[in-house]
């Protein structure tokens, strides 16, 4: 059995591996004005989503579709999960009417493990994001973004050698922080994380990120990439900083800041997007900024991964 549940132990070579994959999907979508092909035909993915999402849940979908596979998305909402029913009982009776691949989006970090590695399924997990944990699919996009918004990409096989990667808000709630840093700094990239220090995690010395509490001076080593995180007040049982406009006086990507930055940094931002808070209006929708080609390219890379872990076999990640 074979999963993708995190970035943290993924080789560069998988990971690379499943960047030129993508790669290869979005050409044929170049070429032919679709990116369908039949590669899963027959085979039946389900979507288990126990936590809100626009985008990972319909890129999932569009993804299995576009292999040709049978694909069923379950959202715990309206469904017997609120009759009490176990993740256990939840996923035993979804993979009773049959399944080849489960993605799921928890809200409890480790949620993906569990049912990777509980025998309660016998198919393919892949995590869409579990808690504070990991988002490692979101990750691979953003890399992927990296790589095609750099012109990283004109050779297969290529890293994110010498890049370098802010990541600023959040990080403490964020597990796209998290993915991004491991496989980042797996693919050769450099990784700042910037934040108050009340929004940092517990042991971010030993994790591979330096780490700053100035946006300003941040900017001012001009690093390649600029990725703002979404403040997650819904995690949130404390109170963090002070106020929202002392938070974006100190940590959002102001007009000001913008302004000042060169036309080359690229601006990331996973989505969805707090407007106004860690990010302007005008950056969000400025050509340097990705939001809406990460989520064009997450279709590539969700069909490199549902392919490679039904079909060729990517090295168990878990
Ligand atoms: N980036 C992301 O995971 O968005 P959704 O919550 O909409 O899936």
């Amino acid at each position: 059995m074979q999963h993708l549940l995190h970035t943290q132990d993924l080789s560069r070579a998988d990971a690379i591996a499943l960047l030129d994959s993508a790669a290869g999907f979005a050409r044929q979508k170049q070429h032919t004005g679709s990116a369908k092909t039949d590669l899963l035909g027959g085979k039946k993915i389900i979507n288990l989503f126990f936590e809100d999402s626009t985008r990972t849940k319909i890129s999932f979908e569009t993804a299995a579709k576009n292999l040709g596979a049978e694909v069923l998305s379950f959202s715990a909402r309206g469904s017997s999960v609120s009759k009490g029913e176990s993740l256990k009982d939840t996923a035993q009776t979804l993979q009773a009417m049959g399944a080849d691949a489960m993605v799921i989006r928890h809200w409890a970090s480790g949620a993906a493990h569990k049912l990777a590695h509980s025998c309660w399924v016998n198919c393919a997990v892949l995590n869409a994001g579990d808690g504070t944990h990991e988002h490692p699919t979101q990750a691979l996009l953003d890399a992927y973004t990296i790589r095609q918004r750099l012109r990283l990409a004109a050779s297969p096989g290529q890293g994110l050698d010498g890049v370098r990667v802010v990541i600023v808000g959040d990080i403490l709630h964020s597990r796209v922080a998290r993915s991004n840093m491991w496989l980042l700094s797996t693919l050769g990239a450099s990784v700042t994380f910037v934040a108050p220090a009340t929004l940092l995690p517990f042991g971010v010395a030993q994790m591979p990120a330096r780490v700053s509490h100035s946006l300003d001076e941040a900017l001012a080593e001009k690093p390649d990439v600029v990725m703002l995180l979404r403040v997650q007040h819904e995690r949130m049982r404390a109170g963090f900083f002070p106020s929202i406009p002392e938070y974006v006086a100190s940590w959002g990507l102001t007009a000001e800041r913008f302004a000042a930055l060169p036309d080359s940094t690229l601006i990331m931002h996973p989505g969805p997007v707090n407007r106004g808070v860690e990010i302007c209006s005008a950056a969000v929708d400025a050509a340097q900024t990705s939001v809406l080609e990460q989520v064009e390219n997450g279709v590539f890379v969700r069909m490199a991964a549902l392919a490679m872990l039904l079909k060729t076999g990517l090295q168990e990640v878990s």
